[in-house]
């Protein structure tokens, strides 16, 4: 089978999943849109390093108007901003069957609804690259964590991007204990908006805390003086683990008992969009978080992050400019 996948956004992530999308097992004609020549060249060249052995091919484009009206996966890797308009336009003319979205997904709260609906009435299939997921820890932590016993999910690094990455540390939180219900306070965050690595968008720094309905709780720290890559300790009362994603290793405690480390795998983007897109090809399912649960995550952090934005901006939208 000779799959139709359409990658719009070639910026730095987007290269990786075209260069992911080269591994698949499937073969594959790959569409890539971008408006920017220089992006588009880029990915040129992160293909051209690959050598797919399946037969994907790629062509490059700068308008969605070039791409052809059957297409079986979409990956909208722009930023946040443009994402909503994209998905508008693309599904104004063609129905794609999946669709992989980056995060962060909208940075509009009204957005969320109209594009979900929009999904459901053309029966399209949808997920959000919260990719943690897809590693192989995090999917066996589920069975090592003792269940009942509350989880206590933290994170505690150096500039990382609170404002942006949040959202995967929300989600895989939300993975680990079940629930999709978090409610999440940004009291303790900085009293100053950040200027973001990527232009037009701003970040945050200092701790979120969240809570879910079943005492479970995460907190995450962004200490803006520091440059500490996020360590990730995952508490109950009777362990811990800690996962030094950077540095592939996770100890475990277990109370009484020696703290063991392990080696993890941590794989990269343009390892993981291949095994993604083989499995949503071939058996419309993946790892990764659907976009009903992922925008209700989302919308759980983006409402109290607008509040905070508008408050330190003078603002008075429904919009935070993260990605
Ligand atoms: N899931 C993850 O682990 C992960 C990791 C890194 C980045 N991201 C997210 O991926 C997104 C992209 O990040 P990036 O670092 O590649 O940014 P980037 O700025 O390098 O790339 C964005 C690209 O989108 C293109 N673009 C803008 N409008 C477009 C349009 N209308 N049609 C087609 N292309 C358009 C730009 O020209 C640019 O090439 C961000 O939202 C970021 O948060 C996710």
């Amino acid at each position: 089978m000779n799959y139709h996948i359409a990658l719009i956004g070639a910026g730095q992530l987007g290269t990786r999943h075209l260069q992911g999308l080269s591994r698949m097992s499937a073969s594959a004609k790959v569409y890539i849109v971008d408006p920017n020549e220089a992006s588009l060249e880029q990915a040129q060249k992160g293909f051209a390093e690959m050598h797919s052995t399946a037969g994907v091919t790629a062509t490059f484009h700068k308008s969605i108007a070039e791409l052809p009206k059957e297409l079986d996966l979409v990956i909208i890797a722009t930023s946040s901003r443009p994402r909503a308009q994209i998905t508008r336009e693309l599904l104004a003319t063609m129905a794609p069957r999946y669709i992989l979205f980056e995060k962060f997904l909208f940075p509009e709260i009204n957005d969320y609804k109209p594009i979900n609906t929009l999904l459901q009435q053309r029966g399209i299939k949808a997920w959000v690259n919260c990719a943690r997921r897809a590693q192989s820890i995090y999917k066996q932590l589920p069975s090592m964590l003792t269940s009942g016993s509350p989880v206590h999910f933290e994170v505690n690094g150096g500039n990382w991007g609170l404002g942006c990455n949040s959202i995967h540390f929300i989600d895989i939180f939300s993975c680990l204990v079940g629930e999709t219900a978090v409610s999440i306070d940004l009291s303790k965050l900085d009293r100053q908006l950040y200027r973001s690595k990527r232009d037009g968008y701003i970040e945050f720094g200092g701790t979120l805390s969240g809570s879910t309905p079943n005492g479970h709780s995460i907190t995450l720290t962004s200490d803006m003086m520091g440059n500490e890559p996020p360590v990730v300790r995952i508490r109950q009362t009777e362990q811990e683990f800690t996962l030094f994603e950077s540095g592939k290793l996770m100890e475990h405690r277990k109370s009484g008992e020696p703290a063991t480390q392990t080696p993890i795998s941590f794989l990269f983007q343009s390892e993981l969009t291949g095994i993604t897109a083989d499995l949503i090809l071939q058996k419309g399912e993946c790892d990764l978080t659907p976009f009903d649960a992922s925008s209700k995550l989302h919308m759980q952090f983006l409402e109290p992050a607008i509040a905070l934005y508008n408050d330190l901006s003078g603002e008075k939208g429904t919009f935070c400019p993260i990605t």
